[in-house]
């Protein structure tokens, strides 16, 4: 490889597949870090190394090490786990991490607060639930999302099984994370050996996320991932194949135009049987044509754009040996989760929790701990961090109804606040510029009683927060959408579709609290006046003028008002 190339990529191909120095790094008693080139690999094993940043001042005072910890992101293909799993993960979280579980906008769990004398423990405990945490992050495919909801009993199980075998086929191939964090053994393979037949050496240029959606439920925001899959069902009720999507992304970086987010394309229909073809043909032609000089150009979304849809389609097709046929028709109607109780055709209950921000704390932990105890249907985690409880028997209905609602758990009336989402941020992402996950629930409070005072206070608002513009929450997708620009000030974004398939646009910049409600409430006064029947918050700020309409990511940037 040359030297223009990233520094990443330096390290993948120094790597030894995913190896480094990872073993020698985790028996190095003297520091709670590892490596700086490790930092990087060790995402590939899902986690990222972190510091407490409410103790960074504090301890460099004392000359003290940062306070170190990993978090760990599960893999959990559509977000289904059973009761045992469950009952795991928790026990893992109050065990080894800091005693809350975060479900996360990708419908994982995510651990905090690990220690490196605790990983192995923690990562062995993961096994032996039957789980992984392989290519939860770094540059591979991600955990596979799917529309979670039960009651489309039939569409569902087949989204769930496409997003598995996704999963599974694309997942990378080496032995490091056996051999790192299980077996502490090598084996050798002979010298031919392809360790990697999809990924290669260097394994993707960025990350890569992966969807699968029910219409009409956008609840996965299909557009904001690299490849997404759309259920095209039958009358009956069976899936008769799938649009294939490509080139959806939220990241971008404050002050750099050339970095936007972009929803994705529909670039065709495939069967059942081509999908996974489809989906590695997709991810070897990015591997291939994607930017590995530089990591904020690397996303599919700027080959596409760079290729154009047309291009990226024909070598699609030509790898995969499958021609694909044009997109057929389908509707969304919402990003949001249904919350409460819903009935399946098959006779079945399930209930959708309210999980503000993902976050469960010990007292929702324990609740949910007791219900997983004598539970024998599934845990599914929402793409909106919260939670289901599928397949729950009659008998049990009511017991379980008194105690989710003690625990906090059912859905608000605020209809901002049950279309809320807030990404981690601080005190634990290094990425932050501002809080998120701490900060939105008072915020969510001020902004309700403007609601109120003009009648909306029921109306379906999606709003989502990011501590930066990473958008690990998909605030561009938002109807309201507050990025963090710095400590206690936030860019907001309005015009965004309640299906998620229109961007938003920068609307004002760099407010602190007061100055978003006093952004907001006029807005919310014209919305209550002059909607039309029916009109949803993020189509009426482009028709009364507050914003441009956003078309796709190139033009996120064009028409900005703000003076
Ligand atoms: C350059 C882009 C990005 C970087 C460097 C990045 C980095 C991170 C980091 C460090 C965390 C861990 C935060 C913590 O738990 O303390 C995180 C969380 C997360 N990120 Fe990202 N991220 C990026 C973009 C995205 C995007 C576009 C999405 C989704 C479409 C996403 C999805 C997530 C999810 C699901 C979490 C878990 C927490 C949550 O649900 O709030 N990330 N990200
Ligand atoms: S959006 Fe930024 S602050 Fe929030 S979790 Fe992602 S990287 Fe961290």
């Amino acid at each position: 490889m040359t030297d223009e190339v990233s520094r990443t990529e330096r390290i993948k191909e120094a790597s030894d597949y995913l190896r480094g120095t990872l073993a020698e790094g985790l028996r190095e008693e003297i520091t709670g870090a590892i490596a700086e080139d490790d930092q990087q690999l060790v995402k590939f094993h899902g986690m990222y190394l972190q510091d407490d940043r409410d103790l960074r001042s504090e301890r460099t005072r004392k000359k003290m090490e940062k306070a170190f910890a990993f978090m760990i992101r599960v893999r959990i293909p559509g977000g289904v786990l059973t009761p045992t799993q469950w009952l795991a993960l928790d026990q893992i979280a109050r065990d080894y991490g800091n005693s809350t579980m975060k479900l996360t906008s990708r419908q994982t769990v995510q651990l905090h607060g690990i220690i490196k004398s605790n990983l192995s423990a923690t990562m062995k405990a993961i096994d032996a639930a039957l789980l992984n945490t392989i290519a939860a992050c770094g540059d591979v495919n991600r955990n596979v999302a799917c529309n979670p909801n039960p009651h489309q009993s039939r569409a569902h199980s087949e989204a769930l099984e496409l997003a598995r075998k996704n999963s599974d086929h694309l997942l990378p191939r080496t032995a490091a994370y056996r051999e790192i964090w299980l077996d502490g053994e090598r084996i050798v393979g002979g010298e031919d050996e392809v360790v990697e037949p999809i990924y290669g050496k260097t394994y993707l240029p960025r990350k890569f996320k992966t969807v699968v959606a029910v219409p009409p439920l956008n609840d996965v925001d299909v557009f904001a991932h690299d490849l997404g899959f759309i259920a095209i069902v039958d009358e009956a009720g069976a899936v008769t194949g799938w649009n294939v999507t490509v080139g959806g992304g939220m990241g971008m970086t404050h002050g750099e135009p050339d970095t936007y987010p972009r929803t994705a394309d529909v670039m065709g229909f495939c069967k059942t049987s081509d999908a996974v073809a489809i989906a590695e043909a997709v991810v070897t032609v990015q591997r291939d044509w994607g930017d590995r000089l530089n990591r904020k150009h690397a996303r599919l979304k700027y080959t596409i754009e760079d290729r154009g849809l047309d291009a990226f389609r024909a070598e699609v097709e030509e790898r995969a040996g499958v021609t694909l046929m044009s997109a057929a028709p389908f509707k969304f109607t919402s990003t949001g989760d249904t919350y409460g109780w819903t009935h399946g055709a098959d006779g079945r209950s399930h209930l959708t929790l309210f999980v503000q921000n993902g976050r469960l704390f010990a007292k929702q932990m324990a609740a949910l701990r007791t219900l997983a105890q004598s539970h024998d249907g599934d845990f599914r985690i929402t793409p909106n961090q919260h939670l289901i409880v599928a397949n729950i028997e009659d008998a049990k209905q009511k017991e379980i109804h008194r105690a989710m609602n003690e625990a906090g758990l059912l859905a608000p009336r605020s209809g901002l606040r049950r279309n809320s989402m807030a990404c981690v941020a601080l005190p634990t992402c290094g990425l932050a510029l501002a809080e998120s996950e701490r900060y939105l629930p008072d915020l969510l409070t001020a902004l309700d009683e403007k609601l109120a005072a003009h009648g909306l206070s029921a109306d379906d608002i999606v709003i989502r927060m990011t501590g930066c513009p990473n958008g690990c929450a998909r605030p561009y997708l938002a109807e309201i959408g507050l990025v963090g620009k710095g400590p206690g000030r936030y860019n907001v974004y309005l015009g965004a579709a309640f299906d998620g398939s229109r961007l938003s646009k920068l609307y004002a910049e760099d407010l602190d609290h007061a100055g978003i409600i006093a952004a907001l409430d006029p807005v919310f006064a014209a919305y209550a006046a002059d909607r039309h029947k029916g009109e949803r918050i993020g189509d009426f700020t482009i028709r009364a003028g507050f914003v441009a309409a956003t078309s796709n990511g190139r033009d996120f940037h064009a028409n900005v008002r703000v003076s």
